[in-house]
């Protein structure tokens, strides 16, 4: 890889000894860093330890070096990552609110580069309301955050807090360098989560899907250069951050919220959760026991529409992919659905005993015409990195 230059931030914290490790692990993979401190990062660590490590010199003041009169934006530019490690629930508070009042806060506001944020602070200010707004306002807006272990603090305070290890950080920036872009003008239409069957105003049939697996892919996708719309049943997860994400309840819905993006994309990933059956009727109030006892023992059941049949049916140049999800003989029944469903392949997955739904983890097989190919036991990030791999494949 071609050496990068990282513009690393350090802030007033404890943790800012650990930075002087990250430098290191960065020259070792080979790249350039420059820091630029906070003043209150300067009572934890020198700069004259930086300036040794980095060979650069190191970036305090805005008004610092004479010889750059516009040091901020030249700094911002400089950067093909720009991390602040650790960074502190107040430099995190001003980076969300555009406040430039420092040297950092100003470049970080003036840089195009990709933000990374590795925070480090108590528990108790980690988990403080305005600070889960910061990071989920910054989060909306692409900064990728590198999230603090749990374990004793400097304060004496035991929880969520302490810096990221500088390994950690450093994997996961490289790994940024090395993000595939190879989705870029692609429109991908990806479906999420489990739908909600209404019996009554308060009674629904749903299943465990959590949402993690379609999540997972939209951001995969998205992280590639793809256009993405997400269509998600109800999930408690965050929205992803550059993602046009729709939310709908029932399998109808489903049905009607992806035929547009159907007709513009490019690849379609059904990864939801969908009932195959719905109550017949969904009564108006709800049903009580003693009064509505026989509404309540005999719910009539009536098919859903197919949503990945039906829009398969005209999928022309798309690439379309299916789910099959299955407690028992997954590969058979995988190929059942691959001739039913008219996918390009089927994703299979074994469901069920604590699998698949709502895990960090998921295990596939690829079931198409050529045969089966298995992707073994990895996070669902990595998973739908493989699944784009093969829709890549796809395209002509
Ligand atoms: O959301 P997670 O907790 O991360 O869990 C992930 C997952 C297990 C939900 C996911 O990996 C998965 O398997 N999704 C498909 C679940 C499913 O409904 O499988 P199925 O075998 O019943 O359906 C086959 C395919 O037809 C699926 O692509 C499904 O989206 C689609 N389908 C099914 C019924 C229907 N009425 N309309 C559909 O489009």
């Amino acid at each position: 890889m071609s050496q990068k230059t990282i513009v690393l931030g350090v802030t007033g914290c404890i943790a800012a000894y650990k930075s002087c490790a990250l430098v290191r692990e960065f020259q070792r993979a080979g790249h350039r860093v420059k820091v630029i401190m906070t003043e209150h990062a300067t009572h934890f660590v020198d700069p004259v330890t930086f300036r040794a490590l980095t060979h650069e010199k190191v970036a305090i003041d805005l008004f610092d070096d004479p010889a750059d009169p516009i040091h901020h934006i030249s700094l911002a530019q400089e950067a093909d990552i720009f991390l602040i490690a650790p960074c502190t629930a107040n430099m995190m508070a001003k980076v969300a609110h555009g406040i430039a009042d420092d040297l950092l806060s100003t470049a970080a506001l003036a840089t195009t580069a990709p933000l990374v944020i590795a925070p480090a602070m108590n528990v108790h200010m980690y988990e403080a309301a305005a600070t889960q707004e910061n990071m989920k306002t910054l989060r909306s807006r692409g900064v990728k955050f590198i999230e603090p272990d749990a374990g004793y603090l400097a304060c004496g305070d035991v929880g969520k807090g302490r810096l990221s290890e500088p390994t950690d950080i450093a994997n996961a920036v490289i790994a940024l360098f090395d993000e595939k872009k190879d989705l870029v003008g692609k429109k991908f239409l990806i479906t999420a989560g489990p739908t909600r069957e209404r019996i009554d105003p308060v009674r629904y049939i749903t299943n465990d899907s959590s949402g993690k697996m379609g999540f997972a892919l939209a951001e995969a996708a998205r992280d590639r250069g793809a256009e993405v719309t997400l269509v998600s049943g109800p999930v408690s997860l965050e929205n992803p951050a550059g993602v046009n994400v729709i939310k709908i309840e029932s399998a109808r819905d489903l049905l009607e919220a992806c035929k547009k993006p159907f007709e513009a994309c490019d690849a379609a990933i059904f990864a939801a959760a969908v009932a195959d059956k719905r109550p017949a009727r969904m009564a108006d109030a709800k049903l009580k026991k003693g009064q509505d006892d026989d509404l309540l023992g005999h719910i009539e059941l009536i098919d859903n529409p197919d949503v990945l049949a039906t829009l398969a049916a005209n999928k022309g140049d798309r690439v379309v992919v299916g789910f099959a999800a299955e407690t028992n003989d997954v590969l058979a029944n995988a190929r059942r659905k691959l001739e039913k469903k008219g996918a390009d392949f089927i994703v299979a997955n074994e469901v069920g005993h604590g699998k698949a739904f709502g895990t960090a983890d998921n295990e596939v097989w690829f079931v198409s015409e050529n045969g089966e190919e298995h992707e073994p036991a990895a996070s669902k990030r990595q998973i739908s990195d493989a699944i784009l791999d093969q829709i890549v494949k796809r395209f002509r």
